[in-house]
């Protein structure tokens, strides 16, 4: 695995995804101002951007995480979603803000947020760093997006290539 960009047609940069993540940052808080949002990351692939987005809020929030699964180490969605790991405090009443990396054809957030739902948040909203809507197959709203891109494989900054390069800074993609 190398910690160089890869040759795609995707490449965000460092400066690019913190510049974006602030924008996202204060869209929440003027959205949010007097509430205490809780942002719920989804692992493993949130990490960095969960991490970056609530260090830009700079207002009571609290957050939690959890973790579904349905590709392994494959690049295609298998279709099926589990839940691997659950919240650990409860979100009734809560202004809830999933945070995840990227929505493909939509299925794990389709299946998070009907999840979530069942638990009588006060508000349910979403935050994406990145969206590829020419593979979607279940339509889900998406709040707070970062970038929209191309049908390309990406990695870095959270996300992997068979578990690889999650510590990568930027965003980048192979042709
Ligand atoms: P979906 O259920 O097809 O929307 O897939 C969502 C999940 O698939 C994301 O949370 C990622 O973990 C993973 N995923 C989808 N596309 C990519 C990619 O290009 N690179 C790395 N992971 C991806």
């Amino acid at each position: 695995m190398s910690l160089a960009p890869g040759n795609g047609p995707v490449q965000i940069t460092q400066e690019q995804l913190q510049a974006r993540i602030s924008e996202l940052g204060h869209k929440i808080r003027a959205d949010y101002a007097g509430k205490e949002p809780h942002l719920i990351c989804v692992l493993n692939g949130a990490f960095l951007f969960h991490a970056d987005l609530v260090r830009t809020l700079h207002m009571p929030c609290t957050i939690d995480f959890l973790q579904a699964s349905s590709y392994g180490d494959a690049k295609q969605s298998s279709g099926e979603v589990k839940l691997v790991k659950d919240l650990q405090f409860p979100i009734s009443d809560r202004h809830v803000i999933l945070v995840e990396d990227i929505v493909d054809t939509g299925i794990t957030m389709n299946y998070l947020l009907h999840y979530l739902q069942g638990r009588g948040p006060a508000s349910l909203k979403v935050a994406a760093l990145l969206s590829k809507p020419s593979r979607r197959k279940v339509e889900v709203p998406v709040e707070y997006l970062g970038f929209t891109i191309p049908d390309a494989f990406v990695y870095g900054y959270g996300l992997d290539r068979a578990q690889f390069d999650r510590n990568l800074p930027f965003i980048t993609s192979q042709e």
